[in-house]
Parts: C-alpha cells; structure tokens; sequence
C-alpha cells in the first residue's frame, strides 16, 4: 500500500496529490508513473510533478472511471510502478516555448525547472480553461499566457503536452522548428509487453511507455493516435456511467446512516 499523504483539491475535476512510494524519488525530469487505487481498479498513468525524499506529487484531472475513482474515493494507492519512460532530454536550448493543455502543465513545470536550471529561457502557453498550478507555473516560468489561440512564439524549441490535437497543430504551425511533444496513448502494463501505446515514429512502430512518452513531434504519425483515442469510448462511457451509479448509492446511504 502506498499512503497518498496529502490530497488538495483544486476544482470539481481535479486534485493535486502527495504519494509515499519511496522508489520514485529518483525520478528524472519527464518521467511518469502508473497507479492503481485498489486491486481491481484500472492502472492510470499519471506525469511527476515533482519528487520528494519519500515519494512524488501528481496532477490528476478526472476525464473517466479511473481518474474519478482516485479523484473521489483513494486515501492509498494498492501499486505505484515507476519511474517510467525516458526522461527528458533536458540540455541548454536557448528559448523554449512550452504549450500546454489541461494536466499537460504539471509535467510541463517538471520538465521545465530542469530546463531552468541549465541557463534557458521559458515561456508557457496554456491554452486549455483549466488552468490548474497557475502560481507554480508563474514561478517557474519566464513569462505565462493563458489563451484559447495558439500564439506563435520565437524559440528554439517548442514542447507540447496534455493533447494530441494540439501537437498536431503545432507541427503545421511550426513546419522548421524542433518540437518534443508527450504523446497521449492508452497505455495498461507500461513495461513493454501489452503494445497498447504504440507509436508511429518515422514509420516505425515505437512503444510510449519504453521509448517514449517524449518524441520529436515531425517524426509522430499524429492522425493514427488522434483516430486511437476514441477506439475505446463506448467502453470508457458505460464504465463512467456505472461508476457514477456506485457514487450515487454510497452518497445515498451515507445520507441515510
Ligand atoms: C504518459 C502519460 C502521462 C499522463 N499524465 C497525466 C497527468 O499527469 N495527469 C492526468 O490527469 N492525466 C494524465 N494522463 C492522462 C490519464 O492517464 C488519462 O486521462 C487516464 O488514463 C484516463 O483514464 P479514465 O479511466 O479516468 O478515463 P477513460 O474512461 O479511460 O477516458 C476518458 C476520456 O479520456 C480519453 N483518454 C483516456 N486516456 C487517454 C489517454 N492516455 N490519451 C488520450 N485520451 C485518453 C478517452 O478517450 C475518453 O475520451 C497521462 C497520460 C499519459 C499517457
Ligand atoms: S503500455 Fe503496454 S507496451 Fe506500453
């Protein structure tokens, strides 16, 4: 059993969480980890927002069955695996312009203190209504916006995460550029084994949970992920729904008792 230490809840979808697992103290910046809340509860992966000599903190935002499971019942979590895929490339690019989405500015804050620290100029575009860790983003970064439109940015590297669709768009925008991007995959064993996370890169079949989650976004085949991610959604809907049913009759008998 892994204790979540401290749980805050930042909205009516999301929390920031604070986990006891001691192995992923370790962790490098980009990192992920996969949870799961009880024996039999889907394994969820979720980024490193930052690490502590006893554990991490994470961002959950709470999309679907498993996210809301964590979001509304988990004191502890039965696994912690991790930390998973490779870290970030992090080095001295010069300005780097981050774009972010939803959950996509916790590993974004992750990856971007690395950044800091080797001399680099940050700027963060959020583009999603949510914007959640708006203080540790401004913090972090040299300057924040917060936009519905993609707004160009003069720099030497782009990143992109929380969205599939947006990486995609930033490869049209940005046709010359480097951009490193986190691809969102479904992904169950994370050790290699299932194939769930496959990625095309340059062609080539990669798996996001070993080789990635970070991948030069002009080498990834966005249009083959973005059809992926709704293979499931008949699926993810009636598990949503059945869950919202448990969370009515536990609300209704804590009413009665
Ligand atoms: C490497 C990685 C890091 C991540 N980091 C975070 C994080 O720090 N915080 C956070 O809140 N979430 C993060 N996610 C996303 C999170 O794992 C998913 O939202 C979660 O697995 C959804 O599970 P669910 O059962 O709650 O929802 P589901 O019922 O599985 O899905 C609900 C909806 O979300 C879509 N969806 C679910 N999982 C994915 C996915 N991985 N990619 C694209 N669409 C998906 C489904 O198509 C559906 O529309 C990360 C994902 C990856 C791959
Ligand atoms: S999640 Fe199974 S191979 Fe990556």
């Amino acid at each position: 059993m892994y204790p979540i230490l401290e749980k805050r809840v930042l909205s009516e979808e999301a929390c920031l969480l604070k986990v006891e697992a001691p192995h992923v103290s370790k962790a490098q910046p980009g990192q992920f980890v996969m949870v799961q809340h009880e024996e039999l509860s889907e394994l969820v992966p979720l980024s490193i927002l930052s690490t502590f000599e006893k554990g991490f903190t994470c961002l959950v935002k709470a999309v679907g069955r498993a996210t809301l499971e964590i979001f509304h019942e988990a004191r502890t979590f039965h696994y912690v695996a991790g930390p998973l895929g490779k870290p970030f490339p992090v080095r001295h690019y010069g300005n780097v312009a981050f774009y972010t989405y939803s959950w996509g500015v916790a590993p974004a804050i992750n990856v971007a203190e690395a950044l800091k620290a080797q001399g680099n100029k940050l700027y963060l575009v959020h583009l999603s209504e949510d914007f959640y860790l708006e203080d540790m983003a401004y913090r972090v970064f040299d300057s924040v916006s917060h936009s519905k439109e993609i707004q160009i940015v003069d720099a030497d590297l782009v990143i992109s995460v929380g969205s599939n669709q947006l990486s995609k768009e930033l490869v049209a925008l940005y046709p010359q550029k480097d951009i490193i991007s986190m691809v969102n995959v479904h992904m169950l064993d994370a050790v290699g084994l299932c194939l769930v996370c496959r990625v095309l890169v340059d062609g080539k079949q990669r798996l996001a949970c070993s080789d990635g989650p970070w991948f030069y976004a002009h080498s990834v085949n966005w249009e083959n992920l973005l059809i992926r991610e709704g293979a499931y959604a008949e699926q993810e809907r009636i598990a949503l729904e059945e869950y919202r049913k448990i969370l009515r009759r536990k609300s209704l008998r804590e009413e009665v008792l």
